[in-house]
């Protein structure tokens, strides 16, 4: 395994619509192994593959330490519920939002054996699955929030609006 670079700040990347896997190759598997090892390394919970520069629908997630899922082509086929709570990315680093998610989504991919794999998620988990599938049509948190919290440290505890942090970052502003 190795760790690779994640990709962050406003890198045309992170917005494009990533093509299914057609074929589980030795790649695709080394590539979903490093994205592990790199989710590690950056403290995070779920990698998609844009975040490391490849535009393939790929994703790791691991909110629970040691149960770890490594899913090609995963779909969201049904979702209920809802929750709303704090979010961050490894591509914005800093940065953290409030964003409402479904409170149950279920998960259909294959594994890197080419099984069909189903995950019926809750919870965190759910939110998890959402937030990497998103990123595979070139979505990022920040789209779907509620509020924005300021990025650099305010004694007030100021909320920006999604319109604000638009234009924060559009005008390119590093959040630290
Ligand atoms: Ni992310």
């Amino acid at each position: 395994m190795a760790k690779r670079k994640i990709i962050t700040g406003n890198d045309p990347v992170l917005r494009t619509v990533c093509a299914p896997v057609q074929k589980i190759t030795p790649g695709i598997v080394r590539l979903l192994d490093d994205m592990v090892e790199t989710m590690r390394a950056a403290e995070g919970v779920g990698l998609a593959g844009p975040q490391v520069g490849v535009l393939r629908r790929v994703i790791v997630v691991e909110t629970e330490p040691g149960n770890v899922y490594r899913l090609i082509n995963p779909e969201i086929v049904a979702q209920s519920g809802e929750q709303e709570g704090p979010e961050g990315c490894l591509s914005l680093p800093g940065e953290s939002g409030c964003v409402k998610r479904p409170m149950n989504v279920t998960v259909k991919g294959l594994d890197p054996d080419g099984n069909e794999v189903t995950v019926e998620a809750e919870g965190f988990l759910a939110r998890a699955f959402c937030h990497e599938t998103d990123h595979l049509n070139g979505i990022l948190y920040p789209d779907k929030a509620e509020y924005m919290n300021t990025p650099d440290p305010d004694p007030e505890g100021e909320k920006m609006t999604p319109a604000a942090y638009r234009r924060h970052r559009a005008a390119g502003k590093k959040s630290r």
